[in-house]
This record gives C-alpha cells, structure tokens and sequence, in this order.
C-alpha cells in the first residue's frame, strides 16, 4: 500500500478537493482506494455523502480499542472506501501525546490496512502539529497544492524548513502543485513561470480555478462524475496520470 498525504499547512488550497478528485481517479483506474478523512471539518467525508462519525471516536483510535479496518465505510464508487472524520480529531494531538512514541502511531495504526488497499490518500487539517508530523512519517509523498500567491508560496517554505529541522525531508519527499491557478491575474502567470525553476520538484501540471471544481459541494460527487471533460476534470486527470507516472504507483 502506498500512502500520499495531501497537504498544506495553509488552510483553503485545495487539499479537500485534490484528496476526492485524486482518490476517485485513483480508483476508476483499477487502484482499491482508501481515502482518509483527517479533518474533524469533514469536508471529505461530505462529498462522499458519509455521516463524519467514528465509534469511539479519535481517542479509541489512537489507543487501539477500535480496529480501524472496522470503522471503514465504502462508497457509492466501486475500489474506494473512506474512513470518515470525527469531531474528536480536533484534539488527535492530544490523543497522539499520551502515547509513548508519538510520531510513529498513524504508521502503527495503518499496518492492517496495508494488505486491503493499493492506495491510502490522507485529506489533512490545515495546520503543523504532531498530527501532521506523524503524516510526513507514514506518508510516501506529500502533495502540496499551492494557490500561486506570495503568502502560499511562504508556507511551502516553511513546510521545506520544518521537514529539514526535523530530519524528515528524505522521509516525505514533496511534490507541490499549483491549485486554483487564474492564468487572468498577474502574480499567478508570474508565480507559476518563477516557481518551478526554484523547486524542480513541482508537478507541471496546474489545477484552474474552476467553476465546475467549486462546484462539488453541490453535487456531492468527484468533479470527474459530472464534468469530466470541463477544465477541472482534465486538469485533475492529468495531475493524477503525472503522479501516477512520478511515483510508479
Ligand atoms: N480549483 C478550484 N477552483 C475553484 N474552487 C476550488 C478549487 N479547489 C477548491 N475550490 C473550492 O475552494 C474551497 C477550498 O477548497 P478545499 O476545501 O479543497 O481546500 P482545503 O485546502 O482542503 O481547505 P481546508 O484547509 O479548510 O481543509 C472549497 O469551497 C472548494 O470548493
Ligand atoms: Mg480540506
């Protein structure tokens, strides 16, 4: 099973709706998917029409008493199940503390799902914590949306920082992209040219601002479900082929 977190410590980037897009793609092409819902705001799980609730909730999770392959819940797509968020996440750092070695127990937690799945995607919470430090250490790649403006720019610095100091950089190797990209706006058609050249690492391709993006919270549904050809749909096509391809998955 491979694992790829997407992620962002930047809230509001498109991490949700690369997580849906990419699992659901994931899974048309054959991979049995798993997409985890990390974020106690339960976007992920909305868009797949699952109740966000866990029995037992984060912290009998974390200590073991709920078997995770149990709480999985599968979807209307056939190859992708989701493991839906719980309001108690939002204290998963908490949780994750008392445990003796903190940084190491998503990786713990995910062993029996291991032989079930060909892919695990994580929707992550929008923050750096210990959570996200146990992401980068079960994760085989981060992928980073990144909105091509100053301030999104600064925080994948600052990701690249915190996975230096804190020796993780070989650990969870990162593959930005750039999202909600509006060609139209000065700094975005400067931003997408200069980026690359400083980091060879970014994925050419670039997720539109899009309407038909926007709208997978009405529909509920993969914008690959009911427009799949409109710029949002292709865009999402070609990222997940060029990751496919990148990481030989
Ligand atoms: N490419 C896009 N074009 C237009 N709208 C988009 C695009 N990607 C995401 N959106 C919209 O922008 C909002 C934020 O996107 P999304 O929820 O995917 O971001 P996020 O990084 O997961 O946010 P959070 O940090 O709150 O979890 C949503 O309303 C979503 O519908
Ligand atoms: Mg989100």
């Amino acid at each position: 099973m491979r694992i790829l977190a997407l992620y962002n410590i930047k809230g509001g980037v498109g991490k949700t709706a690369g997580s849906v897009n990419l699992a659901w793609l994931a899974a048309s092409h054959g991979y049995r998917t798993l997409l985890w819902d990390l974020d106690p705001q339960a976007a992920a799980s909305f868009y797949f029409r699952i109740q966000p609730k866990v029995a037992g909730g984060g912290e009998e999770l974390v200590v073991g008493k709920t078997n995770i392959s149990d709480i999985v819940k599968s979807t209307s797509f056939k190859n992708l199940d989701l493991l839906p968020a719980d309001f108690s996440y939002r204290n998963l750092d908490l949780m994750l503390a008392a445990d003796s070695k903190p940084a190491m127990q998503l990786m713990r937690l995910l062993r029996p799902l291991s032989s079930l799945y060909d892919l695990l995607i994580l929707d992550c919470p929008p923050s750096i914590s210990l959570v996200s430090e146990n992401i980068f250490r079960a994760a085989d790649a981060l992928l980073v949306p990144v909105i091509p403006t100053t301030l999104s720019v600064r925080t994948y610095e600052q990701l690249l920082e915190f996975l230096a100091n804190n020796q993780l950089t070989d650990l969870a190797p990162t593959f930005p992209y750039f999202s909600m990209v509006d060609l139209r706006k000065r700094l975005h058609k400067r931003t997408t040219e200069k980026l690359p050249q400083m980091y060879p690492e970014m994925l050419s391709t670039q997720i539109p601002n899009a309407s038909d993006i926007e709208r997978m919270g009405v529909m509920r549904a993969p914008v690959g479900v009911y427009a799949p050809n409109g710029a949002g749909g292709v865009a999402f096509n070609n990222l997940w082929q060029e990751i496919r391809e990148k990481l030989a998955l």
